[in-house]
Order: structure tokens, then sequence, then C-alpha cells
């Protein structure tokens, strides 16, 4: 059984797919670490983040592994690395790079063979697992979103303010709904859940709700 949960930045997917994964049972994969992994890579070696034929080259020879929760590139442990905010700010590149999104959808794809696994990202239901069980699609409105992670930030220690946060979410949107690879989009079919006034549990429970029945 394939689950699969789209929507903006900030909308809760991690949480809530990493939760809802773990009641039903299901494999969890986060499909923006492949790509986070795929840009730390790129920015390591120092190639230019315009460079298609030096980033398509070294990515076909890069292994970029997902287990559980945890993100390995060419056998390292990346998980917090790839958190960095300068992955956050150039993993774009990547992800509106139709090579690379053809290489990761396969990866998505042998990741889900033979398994049950509750899948988030943008383009989940909309282009890689079309014929998915359930879809979802989580939003909430900017500002919430903003402060979910404005919260997330400062509890990690970094310094910043509500308002830079919110103009780096409005920021991502704009790139995520308007490029020209798999822009973020509500996949045919899927449930729609506003959690600007939801809790995680209550986002979880229905999701969790909606499956089972
Ligand atoms: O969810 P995230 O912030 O970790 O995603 C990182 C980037 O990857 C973000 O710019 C959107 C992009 N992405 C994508 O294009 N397709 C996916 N399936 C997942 C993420």
């Amino acid at each position: 059984m394939i689950i699969t949960i789209d929507g903006p930045a900030g909308a809760g997917k991690s949480t809530v797919a990493k939760s809802a994964a773990g009641k039903l049972g299901f494999e969890y994969l986060d499909t923006g670490a492949i790509y986070r992994a795929a840009t730390l890579k790129v920015l390591s070696k120092g190639i230019g983040l315009d460079d298609k034929p030096a980033i398509a080259k070294l990515i076909s020879k890069t292994k970029i592994r997902i287990a559980g929760a945890r993100v390995f590139l060419d056998n390292a442990d990346v998980t917090d690395k790839i958190r960095d905010p300068q992955i956050t700010s150039h993993v774009f590149h990547l992800a509106n790079f139709e090579r690379i999104r053809k290489t990761v959808n396969v990866k998505e794809r042998e990741f889900a063979r033979g398994k049950n696994i509750v899948t988030e990202g943008r383009d989940q239901g909309s282009v890689v697992f079309k014929n998915a069980d359930f879809k979802f699609y989580l939003d909430a409105s900017p500002e919430e979103r903003a402060k979910r992670r404005y919260a997330e930030l400062v509890a990690k220690g970094g310094k910043t303010t509500l308002k830079k946060v919110l103009r780096d979410i409005m920021q991502r949107d704009q790139r995520d709904m308007s490029r020209d690879c798999s822009p973020l989009v509500i996949p045919e079919g899927a449930i729609v859940i506003d959690t600007t006034d939801l809790s995680i549990l209550q986002v979880v429970n229905r999701i969790v709700r909606n499956c089972r029945a």
C-alpha cells in the first residue's frame, strides 16, 4: 500500500508522515532529503548549480540511501547536514532539473517496491505514485507555517526573525509552485487537509482513520 503526502514547506508533512507511518506499521520516505543530499554533494564538489552536465554526471555516480529517518550520502550519515540553511536555499536548482528528477523518481519507486510506505514530498501523488492507494495534500496559511518553522529553528539555537522565515517560506512556495519540472500541485484524487488550526495528532489521526477505513 502506498500513501502519499504532498504540500508546501512547513505544512507539517514530515512530522505527520513519520507518525502516521509509525501508527500504521509502514515505512517512511522523506523524498526532499534525496534532493537535499544531492545538493550537498554538488556544493561540496564546488560544481556550479547551473552546470547541468557536470551535475548529472556527478549524481549518476553518487550513492544516496534512505534508512528510516537517516540519510546516507556515499555511506556517510548526512541527516543533520542536509538541514543546513545553505542547502535549503540552494536545493531548488536540483529540484528543477528534469534529469535529476527522473533519477530520483526511479530511486523512490525502487524504495517502495514490495513495501507499505508513507511517502512525502511535492510530486508523490501527482507524478511518482499516481496510482497510490491514498493521497493527501497538507496545507496551512503561510503565517502559520512560518511560525512553526521559526519555533523549530529557535529550538535548534538558530538566530533568525519570524519576518525572515515568512519571507523564505513565501519564496519557497513561489519556487515550488511555479517551476518548470513537476511543480507542486494538489494531486488528482488527493484529500486536502488544512492544518492551520489542527494539532499534529489531529492530522495524523485523520490520515490513519481514512486509510484504515
Ligand atoms: O521538503 P523539503 O524542504 O526537505 O524539500 C527540499 C526541496 O526539494 C524543496 O525545494 C522541494 C524539493 N522537493 C521536490 O521538488 N520534490 C519532492 N518530492 C520533494 C522535495
